[in-house]
């Protein structure tokens, strides 16, 4: 079956290794596969609701598209524009919230999370920004859509949304129910600081991440205060359950090399963490320098990116201009 593909990330500065790991490196090899139709955005609608800075947007902005070809998704044949170019996105997120129940977006753990203590003072964006990301996906008729483990649960509201359009409006497989792709393992990667904590743009300690523009020395740097345990290097991957940190850091080794857990301990048993640390060092800058200098050498040439954040709107718009306008016509507009 070809696969339609879509998938977002947010420009909000500080993409990160969890970004990298558990979201473009997948969408990377679904991009080379051959007949997959690829469509990636740069969430500019979603970053809106935490306020944002205009001029710092627009940088972000740029600077998530260079991430994107700079990781190795080739603009030509895939898709690569930002949301806010492709007004079909704001139109059909609104009908989908008069679909979209209250109790399920009270259920969505990442607004709790960052809306924090003072719910009241949150936008509305941020509580409905699920229904935004399901119309994201619904209007591209995605069957499968790569995401890190955190987006889970907004994509199975994606599906309880499609299905209950379809429902109301009397249009059997009309909108797609699309599946998940979530890595069995290494989707959740952690703070270098906090095993238990998520790896995260908006982390006040820029110790607590790998951000995919670090250069050598900040990487080492990094490695070497990352959090780990007086324990010497585990022998099991049954031996990990109650070290998080020792798990994360032999996760985040295991995907950057592409090899199970199970081999990176068999690698490193009986050693020390200092050792490994080195090893992990320098597979961090192995994979993640030529990105960092590639999105730089990208960021320099603005007009090239506009031009394909441009070109990707025009056929994004082309695809949800025409969906939007049936979903139109089953409301009844
Ligand atoms: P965002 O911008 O927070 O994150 C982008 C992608 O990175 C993944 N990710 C992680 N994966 C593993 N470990 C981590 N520590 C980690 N941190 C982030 C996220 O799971 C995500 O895949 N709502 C989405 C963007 C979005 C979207 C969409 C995604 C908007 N519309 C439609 C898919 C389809 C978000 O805020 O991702």
């Amino acid at each position: 079956m070809r696969k339609k593909i879509f998938s977002g990330v947010q420009p909000t500065g500080n993409l990160h290794l969890g970004n990298y790991l558990g979201a473009i490196k997948n969408f990377v090899e679904l991009s080379n596969q051959k007949d997959n139709e690829c469509v990636f955005c740069v969430v500019d609608l979603h970053a809106i609701t935490i306020k944002q800075d205009p001029k710092q947007l627009k940088r972000n902005i740029r600077e998530t598209a260079a991430t994107f070809i700079a990781s190795g998704i080739d603009p030509n044949s895939s898709i690569i524009f930002n949301q806010s170019m492709v007004s079909a996105h704001s139109e059909c997120a609104w009908i989908l919230s008069c679909v979209s129940k209250i109790g399920w977006l009270n259920r969505m753990t990442q607004f709790k999370e960052k809306a924090g203590k003072d719910k009241e003072k949150a936008s509305i964006g941020l509580y409905s920004y699920p229904v935004l990301m399901a119309a994201d996906i619904l209007l591209y008729d995605a069957t499968h859509v790569p995401v890190g483990n955190d987006q889970k649960q907004h994509l199975e509201l994606c599906r309880d949304i499609a299905q209950k359009f379809n429902n109301d409006f009397d249009a059997l497989d009309f909108l797609k129910v699309p599946e998940p792709l979530i890595q069995k393992q290494f989707s959740r990667i952690m703070s270098l600081k906090d095993g238990l904590k998520k790896m995260s743009k908006s982390d006040p300690s820029d110790l607590s991440r790998i951000n995919l523009t670090d250069e050598k020395d900040v990487i080492l740097n990094k490695i070497k205060k990352a959090k780990t345990d007086p324990m010497p290097m585990p022998t099991d991957v049954m031996n990990l359950s109650a070290r998080p940190e020792a798990e994360n850091l032999l996760g985040i080794y295991s995907s950057l090399r592409s090899q199970g857990l199970e081999e990176s301990i068999n690698e490193f048993k009986g050693k020390q963490f200092s050792e490994f640390k080195e090893r992990l060092s320098e597979t961090l800058i192995e994979k993640i320098e030529p990105i960092s200098r590639e999105i730089k050498k990208l960021l320099n040439d603005e007009k090239y990116l506009d031009q394909i954040l441009f070109n990707g709107s025009e056929k994004a718009n082309k695809i949800a201009s025409k969906k939007i306008k049936e979903i139109k016509q089953l409301v009844g507009f």
